[in-house]
């Protein structure tokens, strides 16, 4: 029997391999995106890639009935829930539409989800939750602390998810949610045939995407927002992850929802991480050896809201989910280099 995969966002840089990696492993793909921060092409190529296809609405997830009415022509098992707004800078100028985006979003969806009895549900929390831990390797029971108000939405949704799965207790005569959260550390990275991977409008934030575009020309120089934190270099340490390992880890989350670990239901928050930190020179001295592009660079000041270094404990969805990254940070550098030489101006 089919086991077709409702993707929200699913156009979006994350979603498009979600799609992908879903019709290779052999589920139907239904996705609602409002190309808010996408375009078309992604999914046209997911189709391509893959020699299969998928269905396509664009839809708003607050609009209710036109969500209603995916599920009602659709018969859907499980719902991937990327639809979101993601720049913390744009959060902090414009709160109301990121919590009425991704906060009031979600309410919408779960709602018609529980309306068509759809209880399956995968959400794209982020390791920003956490905010400032005495730690730098993050494990999942530490206390939520936000520091934006982009990671407050995140953290807003996963407290209403908790809530929606607590509630089943009181109704013991209907299925029970059954839902993973899943809390990314740094995406990077591309898939591997160079045909999808991240479009940023305009300048790019994230520090990947601004190496690329540096080393192709576009962009004149990369600044290095910190020298003087305590890490060995004195730059910022992250955990990156490698898209297609980091959705991949979305289809293990889908088959335990799906087997006797969620047979009782439950809401569950699992790391998605390599389980190790990478300092930004070493992101820029593993790109510049893996494409033999020089990334003109200069150091410059913090930037604000920064932490000095933190990194994923992914144990749990190790031990849980069965999934650990596959891919390096060579893999993730070469990946990233044969999108952007393929496509200079992204999907355009
Ligand atoms: P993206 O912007 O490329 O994809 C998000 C998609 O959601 C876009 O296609 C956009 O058009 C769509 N969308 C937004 N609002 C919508 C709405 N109201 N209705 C329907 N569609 C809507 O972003 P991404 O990097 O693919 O991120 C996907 C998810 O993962 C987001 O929820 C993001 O917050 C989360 N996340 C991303 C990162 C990261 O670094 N990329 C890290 C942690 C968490
Ligand atoms: C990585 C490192 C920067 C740009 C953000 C969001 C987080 C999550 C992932 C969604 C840091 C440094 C960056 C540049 C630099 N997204 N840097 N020069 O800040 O770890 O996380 O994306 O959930 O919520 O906050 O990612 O790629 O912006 O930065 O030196 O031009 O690179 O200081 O140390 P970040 P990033």
């Amino acid at each position: 029997m089919a086991n077709t995969i409702l993707v929200t966002g699913g156009a979006g840089y994350i979603g498009s391999h979600a799609c992908l990696e879903l019709l290779q492993a052999g589920y139907q793909v239904v996705v609602v995106d409002n190309l808010a921060n996408s375009k078309l092409e992604s999914l046209k190529r997911v189709q391509e890639i893959t020699g299969k296809s998928l269905a396509f609405y664009q839809v708003d997830i607050r609009d209710h009935d036109a969500l209603a009415d995916v599920f009602a022509k659709e018969s859907i098992n499980a719902v991937i829930h990327f639809a979101g707004l993601k720049a913390v800078g744009e959060s902090c100028e414009q709160p109301q539409m990121y919590y009425h985006n991704n906060v009031y979003g979600t309410l919408v969806l779960t709602q018609v989800m529980a309306e068509s009895n759809v209880k399956q549900l995968v959400f794209s929390s982020s390791a920003t939750v956490y905010g400032a831990a005495e730690q730098v390797q993050y494990t999942e029971d530490l206390p939520i602390g936000a520091i934006n108000p982009y990671g407050r939405t995140k953290a807003m949704v996963e407290d209403i998810l908790r809530d929606l799965s607590a509630s089943d207790s009181l109704k013991p005569s209907q299925s029970p949610w059954k839902i993973a959260v899943l809390r990314y550390f740094n995406p990077i990275g591309a898939h591997e045939s160079g045909r999808i991977g991240e479009d940023p409008n305009g300048i790019p934030n994230n520090l990947m995407p601004y190496v690329t575009q540096v080393a192709i020309g576009k962009l004149a120089q990369l600044s290095v927002f910190g020298d003087d934190y305590p890490t060995p270099d004195g730059t910022g340490i992250r955990d990156y992850i490698h898209v297609v390992d980091l959705v991949k880890g979305h289809i293990k989350a889908i088959e335990a929802l799906q087997s006797e670990k969620f047979a009782d239901g439950g809401c569950k928050a699992y790391n998605l991480g390599a389980g190790k930190g990478c300092s930004v020179l070493e992101i820029i001295n593993t790109f510049e050896k893996v494409t033999g592009r020089k990334v003109n660079y200069k150091m410059a000041p913090r930037r604000a809201g920064d932490l000095a270094e933190y990194f994923a404990d992914p144990a749990l969805a190790l031990r849980e989910l069965n999934w650990k990254v596959e891919k390096n940070l060579e893999d993730m550098a070469a990946d990233t280099w044969n999108w952007q030489v393929n496509n200079p101006q992204g999907y355009n």
